[in-house]
């Protein structure tokens, strides 16, 4: 009967470990649904600021909390002229439908439930409301019955099964018998036994949120005249990278312009703003289920961090200028070698310049046509692939000028080259590469810029990251996507020239992660012999970002689709396609300022992901893979 949700992650062992042993206790067995551990993650959201906008930021602050998992969702917000608090079951796409006629207003909180104990139903959703405290908490409040039948002994009613409820009412009844929040929390956190992060707002205090953590995490972010409250800073790094991160047994008064800090005993107490540099938490996957996941819902930021990188705000690139080479040859492999046949498509449509990439491991036997002071790009997420670095020292040997675009410093290969651009993607854990070949393929489009985007390119690419956010939350479209495609023997994957090059990194993810056959195509080969594959059913993903091939593709997708083919199509909005000869369609927005084939490989990421994980399969550590294979 034990409801709330849990989501400290450092705590998670532990508190699994107790959570068994208070059901054991209390529960008799044949009741007993153990939570598996996975499913011990909801989120807390809160926005207190100037401006009334505290109901987008809720909305978006929980989407970026739906990789925890969830099963209902609520908001409440309070405004000048109206209040409200909404629930739903279900996706967060269900609680939005319920607002989007709502005002917003400067003070809200938000919350995702996992529903441990307690079904998954309104009532028991969050935020809880009672009396004059509205409440989101994660965590379980161990003592919750013996303090229940307390306040009823005393009057108070419930309306759910919750301990969160319990929460509030006790803040509650706490706050009405001393006239003062500070001696109400203090008296909670004495009587209260369990793991919390609570967030509330009060009726008559509008301008402030109150936190209280205890085991379960929370953060807190400084905007310019608001703050924000999050389960974790992945739910607000959009808005800030500014965030101090409550300690056990705190509590604090959120306002607008900044924070009041106690210590257990009611002292105050400071904590100095951390400044999120996306290095500290590579190494550790935080509350996702898995790094690659996380990985993928870091890509936002890795785009941002290589503009402000590489890119003026004038829109100059401080890129290499290649436009002097009569030809370029890229050496890499696997994923790397795909970003190496986006740049050629790339390099070769906006430079004019002709581009052979060869597989390193090809590259090292076969007869080379290097002159001296051609250019050979190295493209390596590890820097420590034994065969592209071998390819690089052979082409050194022959006088050619080198260069590397590498994501970890100092490695083998970046000290090898002759110059090196580093990708800025974070370590990479997942064997299955996702960020880290986004930001190559970004640096290639880069380079392929003639020394500046214009202004309203420029103005495309920083909205950029927005975009994928948008992209990556979606997941509810790549489930639906996984679910047609886990139960297959063999994917088909089709596209043309930089649409082709996608298809080849899209099919490795799949088949890397969840072990499914999978084989790209450039699409106009496929009629000579592979198309006797096609089956009834046989899913085949097709992209499209180039209109001037968008027609030719489409006939070969009317090829496999007569054959009984199950289409995808992963299309750029620019290609204005209609029809029915696709039966699912993902949209790639228009204004990427040319990186539409580079962004469809994201919706290609989250579909093999989500495949792996319908799968079970062991989607960071896939059998037979290392994340660097420093082996010839
Ligand atoms: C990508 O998902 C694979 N893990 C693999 O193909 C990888 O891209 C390849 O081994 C090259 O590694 P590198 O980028 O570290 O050189």
């Amino acid at each position: 009967m034990f409801g709330g949700c849990y989501s400290g992650f450092a705590d998670r062992k532990l508190y699994i470990k107790n959570k068994i042993e208070i059901i054991t206790k209390y529960i008799p067995r044949k009741y007993q649904q153990i939570p598996k551990e996975e499913n011990f993650l909801c989120g807390i959201i809160g926005y207190i600021g100037k401006e009334k906008r505290a109901l987008p930021v809720l909305l978006s602050g929980l989407k970026k909390l739906e990789y925890r998992g969830y099963d209902s969702a609520g908001i409440a917000v309070f405004g000048e002229d109206k209040d409200f608090l909404v629930k739903s079951v279900g996706q967060i796409v269900n609680l939005e439908k319920k607002v989007e006629h709502l005002d917003s207003g400067n003070l809200g909180i938000g919350h995702t439930r996992w529903a441990t104990h307690g079904v998954p139903d309104e009532k028991n959703s969050h935020p809880h409301r009672s009396g004059s405290i509205t409440l989101v908490h994660n965590g379980i409040l161990e003592n919750y019955m013996e303090l229940k039948q307390k306040l009823i002994a005393d009057g108070v009613s419930f309306e759910s099964d919750t301990d969160s409820e319990v929460g509030a009412a006790l803040l509650d009844y706490l706050y009405y018998k001393t006239g003062d929040m500070m001696k109400a929390i203090m008296e909670f956190k004495k009587m209260v036994k369990g793991s919390y992060a609570i967030a509330f707002i009060l009726k008559g205090l509008e301008d402030r949120i109150f936190v209280i953590k205890n085991l379960s995490p929370l953060v807190i972010g400084f905007g310019i005249d608001e703050c924000y409250v999050a389960s974790d800073i992945h739910a607000i790094l959009d808005k800030t990278k500014k965030y101090v991160t409550l300690e056990d047994g705190e509590f604090a008064i959120v306002k607008s312009e900044g924070i009041e800090l106690y210590d257990y005993d009611g002292e105050h107490r400071e904590h100095e703003i951390k400044e999120y540099d996306g290095a500290f938490a590579d190494s550790d996957k935080g509350e996702f289920e898995h790094f690659m996941l996380k990985e993928i819902y870091d890509e936002p930021e890795v785009i941002k961090t290589i503009l402000m990188k590489y890119v003026t705000d004038q829109g100059y690139v401080n890129l290499p200028d290649l436009s002097n080479y009569k030809n370029i040859t890229i050496v890499a492999c696997g994923s790397a070698w795909h970003a190496g046949l986006v740049g050629k498509y790339l390099f070769e449509k906006n430079l004019h310049i002709p581009v052979t990439v060869e597989l390193a491991s090809e590259f090292k036997y076969k007869s080379s046509f290097l002159n001296e002071g051609d250019l050979v790009i190295a493209i390596s997420q590890s820097g420590e692939t034994a065969d592209t670095l071998a390819a690089i020292k052979i082409a050194s040997s022959l006088g050619a000028h080198t260069l590397g675009i590498v994501n970890v410093k100092e490695s083998s290969i970046a000290r090898e080259v002759d110059e090196v651009i580093y990708t800025l993607a974070g370590s990479e854990i997942a064997v299955a590469t996702t960020k880290a070949y986004l930001a190559q393929s970004t640096i290639l489009f880069l380079m392929s810029v003639k020394d500046k985007l214009e202004k309203d390119e420029y103005k495309q690419m920083v909205k950029v990251p927005l975009v994928i956010e948008k992209m990556i939350n979606e997941r509810a479209v790549y489930k639906e996507l996984a679910d047609v495609i886990y139960e297959h023997d063999d994917v088909f994957f089709i596209g043309r020239l930089i649409d082709y090059a996608i298809c080849l990194e899209g099919s490795l993810k799949l088949k890397e992660i969840s072990y499914i056959h999978s084989e790209a195509y450039a699409a106009g080969e496929l009629k000579h012999g592979t198309i006797s594959l096609i089956r009834e059913g046989t899913p085949v993903i097709s992209v499209i970002t180039d209109e001037k091939i968008r027609d030719k593709t489409i006939s070969n997708i009317k090829e496999v689709k007569s054959r009984g083919a199950f289409v995808i199509l992963i299309v750029s909005e620019r290609c204005n396609v209609i029809g029915d000869f696709y039966d699912k369609k993902v949209i790639i927005p228009k204004e990427m300022v040319g990186l539409e084939a580079i962004i469809s490989s994201i919706p290609l990421q989250l579909i093999a992901y989500e495949v792996a994980r319908l799968r079970n399969c062991s989607i960071d550590k896939p059998r037979n893979l290392a994340k660097s294979v420093t082996v010839e």
